[in-house]
């Protein structure tokens, strides 16, 4: 059984087929990445799994069971989160609550305040932005403003963890620790779906890549069998100015 499974998943916008009948999985423990050119329905995408949208047609399954239909809510406290390409954070609160937020209203089971302190507070130590715990979260850079999306996804106790961009616009050294994040995430045991258009990173931490172009699926398989398919160059790696560095 796949922790997450896709059949013919499809989103139209009026005539345009965001995501057409795309198949697709995920298993336990994998780091999936999601690639394609801008507008290719990555993000779509993660909205379908998210349950922001609802795939018209299609079927998603969580652990075999279908999901799409449900209430985002729903999703989150099955144990699906993630991160957002356009931060959605709550600017004018402490950075810690924003990660109090996501510990008192994910998990089933309802947590004291004093214990969603202490989660939110390991998880900004875990992304690196205890420092700033009590700054308005507006006040910090975006790469910070990224991190700690992560960590208030991750205080919903997720299974699976979906990552929108998290390392764009980053420099070198950045681009490396966030490389380790993720890694660090995939041995606390969640599994991760990563959107990302830094190859670097795409080809250096991911089990497995799908390749979406127009909507469609053109490629799955790992990083050395995608970044070797002569559809994917054409398309998306022959023109990625930062393919391959
Ligand atoms: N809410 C919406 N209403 C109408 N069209 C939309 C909507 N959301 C996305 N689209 C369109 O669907 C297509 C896929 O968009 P999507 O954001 O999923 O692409 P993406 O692969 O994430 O691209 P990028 O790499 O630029 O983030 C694009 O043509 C986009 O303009
Ligand atoms: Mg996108």
């Amino acid at each position: 059984m796949h922790l997450l499974e896709g059949e013919k998943v499809t989103k139209y916008f009026g005539g345009l087929a965001a995501v057409s009948e795309v198949d697709f999985y995920v298993d336990e423990g994998e780091i999936l990445g999601l690639i394609g050119p801008n507008g290719a329905g990555k993000t779509t995408l993660f909205n379908l799994i998210s349950a922001a949208l609802e795939p018209k047609p299609g079927v998603i399954k969580f652990r075999d069971e279908q999901i799409n239909g449900l209430r985002p809510y729903k999703i989150c406290r099955l144990g699906i989160a993630r991160t957002f390409q356009t931060v959605k954070i709550f600017g004018n609160l402490p950075v810690i609550e924003n990660v109090r937020v996501g510990s008192l209203f994910g998990p089933l089971k309802g947590l004291s305040t004093a214990e969603a302190t202490k989660v939110a507070l390991e998880l900004l130590e875990f992304v690196g932005l205890s420092k700033v715990a009590y700054t308005p979260a507006r006040d910090m850079t975006l790469v910070n403003q990224k991190r700690l999306e992560v960590a208030r996804a991750l205080a919903t106790k997720p299974t699976l963890l979906l990552l929108d961009e998290l390392m764009a616009g980053l420099n070198q050294t950045e681009l490396l620790d966030t490389m380790e994040l993720v890694k660090q995430i995939q041995k606390k045991g969640i599994t991760i779906i990563m959107i990302e258009h830094v190859m670097k990173a795409i080809m250096g931490i991911c089990d497995r890549i799908i390749v979406l172009h127009h909507g469609k699926k053109i490629a799955d398989g790992t990083p050395e069998e995608v970044a070797n398919s002569k559809k994917v160059i054409e398309v998306y790696l022959g023109e990625a100015s930062d393919a391959g560095s």
